[in-house]
């Protein structure tokens, strides 16, 4: 899918670490992360590609996301440590993920 454009989050490169799989990768402009670290070759279930059903929430273990998604609380996106890659991006240029 693709990310909607008309925020700030949206106008700029996102560099995302996978850290389990040990890669670093780009995301650009208009690309959601989870396409992103799909074309990278990882297996990251998802079904909705749209931020509803919570498959593909994934640990943030550094940067601060941008939340987008419909599944988390107000409370968890506060505290930031997990994001739904299929919408959300970042509010920080950089995020490392546990993947
Ligand atoms: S794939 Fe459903 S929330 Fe991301």
């Amino acid at each position: 899918m693709t990310v909607a454009a008309g925020t700030a989050g949206d106008l700029a490169p996102l560099d995302v670490v996978c850290a389990a799989a040990g890669i670093s990768l780009a995301v650009p402009p208009g690309s959601s992360v989870l396409e992103a670290v799909r074309a990278a070759g990882l297996e990251v279930p998802a079904a909705c590609a749209d931020g509803c059903c919570g498959l593909c929430e994934t640990r943030v273990l550094e940067g601060v996301p941008e939340h987008r998604d419909g599944v988390l609380t107000a409370e968890e996106r506060t505290v930031g440590e997990t994001m739904m890659i299929c919408v959300s991006r970042a509010a920080t240029s950089r995020l490392v993920l546990d993947l």
